[in-house]
């Protein structure tokens, strides 16, 4: 879910409009408003994207300067009018704004239903203007009734309140992500900084918590200790012009194109092809490690898969685990243990929650982030920046190859400095191939045939990627890609895998698209079997394969280094799964039920 709030001299609700719009990539089944005007909370919300709220507050003129939005991916209760935020408490004198999860809801309802409070939807968001209500309704000033209210909660949370008759924005973080940004003449507060970024750099980023109290002509942030404090005001290097579509019809489309230039921040000073050196610049002391445990979910976990591969082959033992199944029993974890958490929003529950217990166990923790300050990378011991930029389409691209980029770096740099490692294969090749890595994916972009290949292979009964190794992992990530925005059965497999039951269900109607990114002859022997079964064959190689004899057809990739042809292959794949998506008239950047980073478990 995303929040925003406004507060300041200019008029509130076409900022907090463009600022949900900006935060839709969090969820986007319910959207709503609340604002102060003159003789009260206006409140306008409905099930459905922001632009189905702009239908209905079309026409409204409204002078308030102080206000909150929302937008929603469900967890408590269905996509409903009723169900969207802000929600108000029944005399619509409190409106409230959440993200996360109050997990004590259920026995606050029922407390202060039994004190004649009222509640009309499924959420548990509700008994949040109904708690302030309750005590101001105990003659409590609202800045203290809030802090009570927020003292009364379980669970993890970014709220933000408006009150009737009250100049103030009142808000609390505690696990879940809130910024406030400092303009000249307003404030706002916002899940993500996007959501602010036409207005102002300049960031507070609020800790757990904090609570905030904003008015147009200052803020008070109170610690945990409830003692008040200064935070300092950061400013990001984020180009307004990064949030927008640009010349592209969907962010997922421009995102892709984007590579090139997000992968030369990602590498920009961490490697030196002249020298053959990698400086990966962390100042944790990892030379003890003995193992890496890399952990992530979705594309971040095949992300992980990418670079515990990575690691294998330079003789550090690493495994990739999926933050939903993990715990302290998935994984052998030693004292010299390095937990990374492989995440582009830095706030994943799922990937959290393992960070938090592996944080209790004391061992040495890195997250592989995109966002600065995210959750991620303030609980890890020291974050690695990906640096791809603000990714807004719900399937991850660019992050994906920054990521698995940040991930070949940091397995060079652990073989350089762990007593088991050795360099990677053909290391000065792969530095020369990883510099040159944004001008190949630039050449993928220009010629890659994914646009007809995507309207030859329409109407399938499903879709299988296979391959081996680092091709395995671009596999799985690339029917990843292709599930969430087609809405197609594809599955990834390990090519040897499809020998062992998928094959049963390969027919003339399931093509088989082979990521044949290494020397060995086995995915080429294991889509051969597929063929003899009437399925097309789509190979993604370099042009002089040998898999070329037997398939049907063919997304090219430079002949490099197998990390870099890899990734190169992984364009590809994006490119295709686009295209097929294009033509079957998908919502590319916000595919149902789908939310960019999901912040419950
Ligand atoms: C969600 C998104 C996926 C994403 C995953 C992990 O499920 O829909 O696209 O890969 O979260 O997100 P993270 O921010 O941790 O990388």
């Amino acid at each position: 879910c995303g929040i925003i709030a406004h507060v300041g001299e200019r008029r509130a609700i076409s900022p907090l409009v463009t600022g949900l719009e900006k935060l839709e990539y969090r969820g986007y089944d319910s959207a709503g408003i609340a604002v102060k005007n003159g003789s009260g909370l206006d409140v306008w919300k409905c099930s459905g994207q922001v632009s189905d709220l702009k239908e209905t507050i079309d026409g409204v003129e409204s002078s308030a300067t102080l206000g909150i939005g929302h937008t929603r991916w469900s967890t408590h209760g269905p996509p409903t009018d009723e169900n969207a935020h802000p929600h108000t408490n029944r005399t619509n004198q409190v409106a409230a704004v959440h993200n996360g999860i109050i997990e004590n809801y259920a026995a606050l309802k029922d407390t202060l239903e039994e004190k004649g409070y009222e509640f009309t939807s499924d959420t548990d968001t509700e008994v949040i203007p109904n708690l302030v209500s309750y005590y101001l309704d105990r003659g409590n000033e609202p800045l203290a009734a809030f802090q009570h209210a927020v003292d009364t909660l379980e669970g993890s949370y970014a709220i933000a309140v408006v009150i009737d008759g009250n100049d103030s924005i009142y808000a609390a973080r505690q696990g879940s992500p809130l910024v406030l940004g400092v303009d000249e003449d307003s404030y706002f507060l916002a899940s993500d900084v996007p959501a602010f970024l036409d207005h102002t750099k300049n960031v507070v980023y609020l800790e757990d918590g904090d609570t905030v109290e904003v008015r147009a002509d200052g803020v008070d942030i109170t610690d945990e200790d409830d003692v008040t404090v200064r935070r300092e005001v950061e400013t990001v290097d984020w180009n307004p012009d990064e949030t927008g579509k640009g010349q592209f019809d969907h962010f997922m489309l421009k995102e892709i194109h984007t590579q090139p230039t997000s992968l030369q921040k990602t590498l920009e000073g961490r490697l030196d092809p002249a020298s053959g050196e990698i400086e990966l610049d962390i100042e944790t002391d990892l030379s003890e490690v003995d193992s890496v445990q890399l952990v992530g979910c979705g594309t971040s976990y095949h992300a992980a898969l990418f670079g515990a591969s990575l690691l294998n082959r330079c003789d550090v033992p690493a495994r990739a685990i999926r933050a939903s199944e993990y715990d302290l029993t998935t994984g052998s974890l030693t004292d010299n243990t390095l937990f990374i958490a492989v995440t582009q929003s830095g706030e994943t529950a799922d990937t959290l929650s393992a960070l938090r217990q592996v944080n209790e166990e004391g061992v040495e923790t890195l997250a592989v982030t995109n966002v600065v300050q995210s959750t991620a990378a303030r609980e890890a011991d020291e974050p690695v920046y990906i640096r791809a930029g603000p990714e807004i389409g719900v399937a991850a691209t660019k992050t994906f190859s920054s990521q698995a980029a940040v991930l070949t770096l940091l397995s060079q740099h652990l073989s350089d400095i762990v007593d088991s490692g050795v360099p990677a294969d053909n290391l000065d090749r792969l530095v020369s191939d990883m510099a040159d890595l944004p001008d190949a994916v630039e050449r993928v972009l220009q010629t890659s045939d994914a646009k007809r290949l995507a309207r030859e292979y329409l109407d399938m009964n499903a879709y299988f990627f296979i391959g081996r190794g680092l091709g395995c992992s671009v596999a799985k990530e690339g029917a990843l890609k292709f599930k969430e925005i087609t809405y197609e059965h594809a599955e990834g497999f390990a090519s040897g895998e499809l020998k062992h039951g998928p094959l049963a269900l390969v027919t003339d109607r399931t093509p088989v698209f082979a990521v044949c990114t290494d020397g060995s002859d086995k995915t080429v022997t294991n889509a051969k079997e597929a063929k003899t079964r009437g399925a097309p064959i789509v190979a993604i190689c370099p042009s002089d394969h040998q898999i070329m004899d037997a398939a049907d057809e063919h997304l090219y990739v430079p002949d490099r280094h197998p990390v870099c042809t890899n990734l190169l292959a992984n364009v590809q794949l994006q490119l295709l799964s686009y295209y097929c998506a294009t033509e079957l008239d998908r919502e590319i950047d916000k595919p149902r039920n789908l939310a960019k980073s999901v912040t419950v478990e």
